[in-house]
């Protein structure tokens, strides 16, 4: 994918987004559908994943919500196949789907919690970008856009796991975009902060709490999906042809300070 006409020029490129049931995914299979993509949607949640995908198409979007675990390798693989059977090809993957775990102290935290966040978080994605770059290089390239997190970027307090997941996440990215960039596929991340979705909702269990969070960025807020929805167009797009193994920070400011 080359700079080549303005805009993000997603028009009827085969976009993957998985966890689009909700929050992040949900607003960035919308935000891709908006630009003219074909939208598969991908998350376990039929219910709500038909909801958004019913919701693109009433707007006169292309989407299709097909259901998938993320810690199956043969539910990767199917999203893969069915893109290439029903499409043509994979054009981008946004691997989204994800979850925080339980948090809590290193010496409170167990085998299960660490097995599940660590296949959530990062073993999909692996075998996400393994079935999806291969399909990309039959297809002549493609670009992969991983949801990391500003967690990728600084430890935070009873968190071990989520964070060592997310740091993985950029690991995987970097190798990835070093060995294929020059076979036409461009793989990066995204790095949220502090998003207001059922995801913060799930950490912090309070709304006060939450908001406490939230005031300790330099915006003084949390982001919206929206707005990471933007970044992981513009890395998913020509536009972005020169980045490669790159996690852009949406956050606020939060790392910065
Ligand atoms: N919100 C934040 O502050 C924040 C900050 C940094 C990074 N992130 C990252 O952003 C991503 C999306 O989170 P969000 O904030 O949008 O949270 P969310 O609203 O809770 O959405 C999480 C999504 O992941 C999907 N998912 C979870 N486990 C899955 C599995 N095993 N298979 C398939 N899909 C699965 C869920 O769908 P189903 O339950 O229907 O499967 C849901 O669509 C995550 O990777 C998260 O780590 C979030």
């Amino acid at each position: 994918m080359q700079a080549s006409t303005p805009g993000f020029g997603l028009r009827d490129k085969v976009v993957l987004v998985t966890g689009a049931s909700s929050g992040i995914g949900a607003a960035t299979a919308r935000a891709f559908a908006h630009e003219g993509a074909i939208v598969l949607a991908a998350a376990r949640r039929a219910a709500e994943g038909e909801a958004v995908a019913e919701s693109i198409r009433a707007e006169g979007g292309r989407a299709r919500f097909l259901q998938a675990d993320v810690t199956r390798e043969d539910d990767i693989r199917r999203l893969v196949e069915t893109a290439v059977a029903d499409y043509g090809r994979l054009d981008v993957a946004f691997n989204n789907a994800g979850t925080d775990g339980r948090f809590a102290p290193f010496v409170e935290q167990d085998d299960a919690n660490y097995e599940h966040v660590m296949n959530t978080n990062v073993r999909s994605v692996f075998w996400s970008m393994k079935h999806q770059i291969a399909a990309m290089l039959r297809s002549g390239g493609g670009a992969i856009v991983n949801n990391a997190s500003m967690g990728a970027l600084i430890g935070f307090q009873n968190a071990a796991v989520y964070i060592a997941s997310k740091h993985a996440v950029m690991g995987l990215t970097k190798t990835a975009a070093l060995e294929y960039f020059p076979r036409g596929i461009r793989v990066n991340a995204v790095l949220p902060g502090i998003i207001d979705t059922p995801f913060q909702d799930h950490v912090w269990g309070d709304e006060a709490a939450k908001q406490a969070f939230a005031n300790a960025t330099v915006a003084g807020r949390s982001g919206t999906a929206e707005e990471v929805a933007g970044a992981a167009l513009f890395l998913a797009s020509g536009q972005a042809s020169f980045f490669s193994g790159q996690g852009l920070v949406m956050d606020g400011g939060y790392v910065t300070q």
